[in-house]
């Protein structure tokens, strides 16, 4: 779940309302109540949030019309509907209207928590514009400035703006989401909604189904109407992140839905007209599955009208340096080592790597070197550690700790430090006070019962340490 979000919640049934609060301020979210329809569309107007969920029957004004005209206002903001059996149709007509999904009461917890973490992720992807071959440290940046990433900032540069499709190509981890997301902060669709489907993680019966939408009745279990995401993405971008998984079956459909401009639900009849920017993406080699008849090419020829391969990692190693201190900065500042620092036999080292996973192991990398540093500068032997494959988990954590000691007593010897044991332990302290309230997103309720000490307890330690986690959003 995404840290420090802040989350309006529209709901009259004050029992409801309080459970609701309670289980997602659990999660480090932010949480906003308002109780009537009118005052909700009034604050969610007025103020930022990154979600809203809001019931269908509410006094003032009824969650259809909330949902039409906040939508209107905000299109970027997504809006979850709550909605009891008997008004399950609006529900689903708040979708046509914009609504990122629905929730049919009474739901479990974990589906909820499972919807708000996906709306959340979407939020994020639509209102953090993505910063082309920058270095800065707030961790939505495209680094690195070799020829290779040259080039493909170029390449955005000329396509981003004309709304024709774009297949996105590179091994994994390369940067394809990134990129989907830079064309389209820098399309003129920005104002529209931006909705990216991973067609690997959707089973093949429901992906279909999850594009174009279905009426009820369509299969066994379709027991109310959906709205696809092609509908909900009318005038806005669609992202297909790796299509090259995607059923031939599927293919034939998505091919028919570019081809004519129109989606038909599932068991439906209608004919409905979308208007959507596709952008493509995928780590296999789709000239390969052509010849094993695995992909379609009067498919791969509509969405490839510009293809974009992205250079893998070891075909720029000179971009090695950037990407480590832009990773460097942004993890110390979560895992609070606020200048971290590698020695430049270290950062050398990690040039001569063959990097598999690309920037994203890289990134993992960066981070478990930050954790065995601990605040220290970055040696070899950090990065060794880190890449090594061998290590379990608990004899790295042994390892880092004698390594931490004899640094410590190291340094002792050489007359810079006279209190080794008090600082271990006070390295120590921090080190499981900065973790928990990380893993706990902020909420030190939770934080405070793993470690095993009182709420009041957690608060002076994390001031004592100058700890920042996410606001207390444990208050109400
Ligand atoms: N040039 C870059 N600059 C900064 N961060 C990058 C860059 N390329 C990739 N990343 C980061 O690396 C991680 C992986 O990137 P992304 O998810 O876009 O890769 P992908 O090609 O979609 O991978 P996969 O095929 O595994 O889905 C992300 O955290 C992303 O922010
Ligand atoms: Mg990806």
């Amino acid at each position: 779940m995404i840290a420090r979000s802040k989350i309006l919640l529209i709901e009259d049934d004050t029992a409801i309302a309080t459970i609701l609060r309670r289980i997602l301020a659990e999660e480090g979210l932010e949480v906003v109540l308002e109780q009537r329809g009118d005052q909700g569309l009034d604050r969610a107007s007025r103020e930022h949030f990154d979600l809203v969920i809001t019931d269908v029957r509410l006094p003032g004004l009824n969650g259809l019309d909330l949902v039409r005209q906040l939508h209107e206002a905000k299109p970027l903001l997504p809006i979850i509907v709550m909605t009891a059996h008997g008004t399950t149709e609006t529900a689903i007509e708040a979708t046509k209207f914009g609504a990122y999904d629905y929730l049919v009461k009474p739901f479990e917890m974990p589906a909820l928590l499972e919807l708000v973490g996906k709306a959340l992720e979407s939020s994020r992807a639509m209102s953090d514009p993505v910063k082309i071959g920058s270095a800065e440290s707030d961790g939505n940046a495209i680094v690195g400035h070799s020829r290779a990433m040259q080039n493909i900032y170029k390449e955005i540069g000329r396509v981003a703006s004309k709304p024709i499709s774009v297949l996105i190509l590179g091994e994994t981890g390369t940067g394809k989401e990134l990129i989907a997301r830079a064309l389209y902060h820098h399309s003129e669709r920005a104002q529209a909604p931006f909705v990216a489907i991973n067609c690997a993680a959707i089973p093949e019966t429901l992906l279909e189904s999850e594009l174009f939408g279905h009426e009820r009745g369509a299969f066994t279990g379709a027991e109310f109407r959906r709205i696809g995401r092609f509908e909900q993405a009318h005038n806005g971008t669609i992202f297909l992140d790796e299509i090259g998984d995607m059923s031939l079956s599927t293919q034939v459909k998505l091919l028919r839905v570019l081809q004519e401009k129109t989606i038909q639900r599932l068991g439906g009849k209608e004919t409905i007209p979308v208007d959507v920017r596709v952008i493509a993406a995928t780590h296999r080699d789709l000239a390969l599955s052509m010849q094993r008849k695995e992909f379609r090419e009067d498919l791969y020829y509509r969405l490839s009208v510009v293809v974009m391969k992205l250079p893998t990692l070891r075909e720029r190693p000179e971009d090695i340096p950037d990407l480590t201190s832009y990773f460097l900065q942004k993890y110390g500042k979560e895992l609070g080592f606020p200048q971290p620092s590698i020695q430049p036999d270290a950062l050398e080292f990690l040039q001569t790597q063959p990097w598999p996973g690309n920037v994203r192991e890289l990134e993992n990398v960066v981070r478990k070197v930050l954790l065995l540093a601990r605040g220290f500068s970055i040696n070899l032997d950090h990065v060794r550690a880190a890449l090594s494959k061998l290590s379990t988990p608990i004899s790295s954590v042994d390892q880092s700790l004698k390594t931490l000691v004899s640094d410590l007593l190291f340094a002792a010897q050489r007359g810079e430090l006279d209190d080794a044991h008090n600082r271990i332990l006070q390295m120590a302290e921090r080190e499981i006070f900065n973790q928990a309230i990380q893993l706990a997103h902020g909420n030190q309720a939770k934080a405070a019962r793993w470690v095993g000490v009182s709420r009041l307890t957690m608060r002076e330690k994390l001031t004592q340490f100058g700890i920042h986690p996410s606001q207390d959003q444990t208050k109400f």
